[in-house]
């Protein structure tokens, strides 16, 4: 069980996931990607051909929803089932329906007593957490809570770097769009009370991995 809990929460693009990765590996400790299980669900309902706009079969479908998530970060996949769908939760399709799925408050209320287990049981001395709502609702009570930001153009760019094959245009649109639907629902814009925020838009990775570990460090001291 896991004694130290660092939430990070960010929009699309803060490198809010690499940057969480990668401290957890210089700190020992594990590394939970929470997007994944949206993703893992918004792909698992794609895959079953059940309509992501339909609030009632959403709900009703999430029994069957059999997900299983890596918090090593040196070896990082995402299963639902016994199929690998580490890269296939990242495409474009995944993406244009996720934010309607995790708006779904059963689906909310389901995926965080997920991550609830994930923590209780994970054996590191400790566990990075990263999402959208860490800060605030799944783990409120970490003993380190960040705010990861960057400028939107930065976030786009970054992203689009990432996404080869897709125009800028397209990728700034896409982020846009999604980073309204999902504030609609939970504020990752704003830091909450006792949250740090990190604003990434004028440093490198590593300056920021740097300060998140900076972060966590002062409070344990
Ligand atoms: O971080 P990401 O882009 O992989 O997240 C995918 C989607 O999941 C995102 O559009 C919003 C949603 N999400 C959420 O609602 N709460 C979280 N803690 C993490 C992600």
């Amino acid at each position: 069980m896991s004694e130290i809990v660092i939430a990070i929460d960010g929009p699309a693009g803060s490198g809010k996931s690499s940057v969480s990765k990668q401290a957890a590996r210089r700190l020992g400790y594990a590394y939970l990607d929470t997007g994944a299980a949206y993703r893992a669900l918004a792909w698992d309902l794609l895959d079953r051909g059940v309509d992501t706009d339909d609030a009632e079969a959403v709900t009703g479908a999430l029994a069957g929803f059999d997900y299983s998530i890596s918090i090593d970060p040196d070896d990082y996949w995402v299963r639902v089932g016994d199929v690998d769908v580490t890269e296939a939760i990242r495409e474009p399709r995944v993406s244009g329906v996720v934010s309607q799925v995790a708006r779904v408050p059963e689906v909310r209320s389901t995926v965080t007593a997920l991550f609830h287990r994930i923590i209780a049981e994970a054996p590191n001395d400790g566990i990075i957490v990263e999402g959208r709502d860490i800060t605030t609702v799944v783990a409120p009570d970490a003993q380190t809570r960040i705010l990861l930001t960057a400028a939107e153009e930065v976030r786009m760019a970054r992203r689009s770097a990432e996404l080869t094959g897709e125009s800028t245009a397209r990728v700034a649109e896409q982020l846009q769009k999604r980073d309204r639907a999902d504030s609609a629902v939970v504020d990752f814009m704003t830091a909450a009370d006792g949250v740090t925020t990190v604003d990434s838009t004028d440093i490198g990775f590593d300056e920021t991995i740097d300060r998140v570990i900076g972060v966590i460090r002062g409070d344990a001291a």
